[in-house]
């Protein structure tokens, strides 16, 4: 078995040495070859149900492999944290914090958990750090119900100025029973109208103002706001959940510099780890941050997921590593496709400020069909993409006039800039030319066939698209 292994995956590559104290075979059970032995991959059972769903799990991955994925909220996660969340970890329970567990079993748990957290606040430079949330919305439930009470006024980025649905009466905010008033925005730059928002915080008096979007193009204006902010008391929350790696990276902003007390966000956007949350905190008291801990469990969570919270440890330690670098590559590769999708005819949003500083960007697609037909359009031709609102949106959230598209995982396969250019030209041919989608797919896989390692990450050379433990 080990043979085999080492005929078939001697691929890994540790230049600095491997990252932990590592023997060949742990090598072996990070790649995920070991804890199965010589049943690895498994035999299919005879089982109807069971095959269809592998089954699809592989056509689906083999789809992907051919396909440009340009979803801002996904990822390819790290190499050595994906083979943790099939670790011992996945079949355990945890519940509170380390050294003060329900359960017993929990000895090296408490051991990792406190080096993850001491990773998160190092790679964020935050004075406090949660790393249990299963999930950014889940983190989001929790800081509202630390945040908030039932009837609070707080105030949050409107749905179609790029807000995430966690934030809106819909989502978690409704949850809590809390009201919303949103900011005041400025399409021309794609953010938050400072003056005008001033001039309605110091008039409506929110107990919490929530910054943070899924269309993330600029920096939010905290330091503008902060004496306005301070002159409230209010409790400042920043939801980092797609540029979290950009902010880690330190090539976006630092918000808990600049005035907020919380950072929520999710551990597999830009910030390419396993699919999870994190709360960091500049808390403006202790009682703020037991909240938080508190809403985290008993208040929204029983055990968190511990393979997860591993994995986000080693995604982390790698950031710290590359994180720099990778931020630095996506915003040249975010401009670089924004310019080329503008030279080629279409409405890129925030042209005024170079379409963006982060690793997304929005096109107004009314012209070419509404957001919705493009999508689908792209996604016949292998472009992964979705339909979003826009500014004033005349549409609806299920047939809106945008599309969101970013750059983070076609950089994290080595794409520079130059490719950015090659995949704006695809786009033209299936939305501006109208060619049959079909005939471009078959471009679109010859360029990805080129790009199929991933990058930024300790183990060098690992093939992307790839079910390591059933094929
Ligand atoms: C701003 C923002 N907050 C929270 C979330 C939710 O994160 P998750 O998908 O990890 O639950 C998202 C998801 O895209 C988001 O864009």
């Amino acid at each position: 078995m080990i043979e085999r292994a080492y005929e078939r995956y001697a691929i890994i590559d540790f230049p600095k040495g491997l990252p932990v104290n590592l023997t060949r075979q742990n090598v072996f059970v990070l790649i995920g070859l070991h804890p199965l032995g010589d049943n690895v991959p498994l035999d299919m059972p005879q089982n109807e149900d069971v095959r269809f769903i592998y089954d699809n799990v592989k056509k689906h991955t083999d789809w992907f492999r051919d396909s440009l994925c340009l979803i801002a909220s996904e990822n390819l996660v790290s190499p050595l944290a994906r083979q943790l969340q099939v670790s011992d970890l996945t079949d355990r329970y945890a519940e509170g914090l380390p050294g003060k567990r329900y359960y017993q079993g929990n000895i090296y748990v408490d051991e990792i958990e406190t080096r993850v957290e001491a990773i998160a606040k190092r790679l964020f430079r935050s004075p406090e750090a949660d790393v249990r949330p299963i999930s950014g919305t889940n983190a989001n439930i929790a800081a509202f119900y630390a945040l908030t009470e039932p009837g609070d006024l707080y105030a949050a980025p409107h749905l179609n100025d790029g807000a995430h649905i966690s934030s809106a009466k819909f989502g978690a905010g409704g949850l809590r029973g809390a009201n919303e008033i949103t900011y005041l925005w400025d399409k021309e730059n794609m953010n938050i109208d400072v003056d005008g928002t001033k001039k309605m915080l110091l008039e409506k008096r929110p107990k919490m103002c929530l910054f943070g979007r899924s269309v993330f193009l600029f920096p939010t204006p905290l330091k503008e706001l902060s004496d306005t902010l301070q002159e409230l008391g209010c409790h400042v929350w920043y939801d980092g959940a797609h540029v979290l790696g950009l902010i880690a990276g330190g090539r976006f902003q630092d918000p808990l510099r600049e005035g907020a007390h919380i950072i929520t966000g999710s551990t597999h956007k830009t910030l390419p780890g396993p699919q999870g949350g994190v709360i960091l905190g500049n808390p403006r008291d202790d009682e703020q941050w037991k909240n938080i801990r508190r809403r985290v469990f008993p208040g929204t969570h029983s055990s968190h997921h511990l393979m997860t919270m591993a994995a986000k440890g080693i995604a982390f330690a790698e950031h710290i590593e590359f994180g720099s670098q990778y931020a630095d590559r996506i915003l040249k590769n975010a401009r670089a496709l924004a310019q080329a999708l503008h030279e080629r005819g279409f409405t890129v949003l925030g042209e005024r400020l170079g379409f963006t500083r982060s690793h997304v960007m929005v096109l107004d697609v009314r012209e070419q069909g509404g957001g919705a037909s493009c999508a689908l359009d792209l996604e016949n031709a292998n472009i992964i993409s979705n339909k979003n609102l826009i500014p004033d949106d005349p549409g609806t959230s299920m047939r809106p006039s945008g599309l969101r598209l970013g750059v983070q995982e076609l950089t994290r396969i080595g794409m520079v800039e130059s490719n950015m250019s090659e995949v704006a030209q695809l786009m033209k041919r299936v939305l501006i030319d109208k060619e049959d989608p079909y005939k471009v797919k078959e471009d679109v896989i010859a360029l990805k066939s080129n790009f199929q390692h991933i990058h930024f990450c300790l183990s060098k050379g690992i093939e992307a698209y790839r079910n390591w433990m059933i094929e």
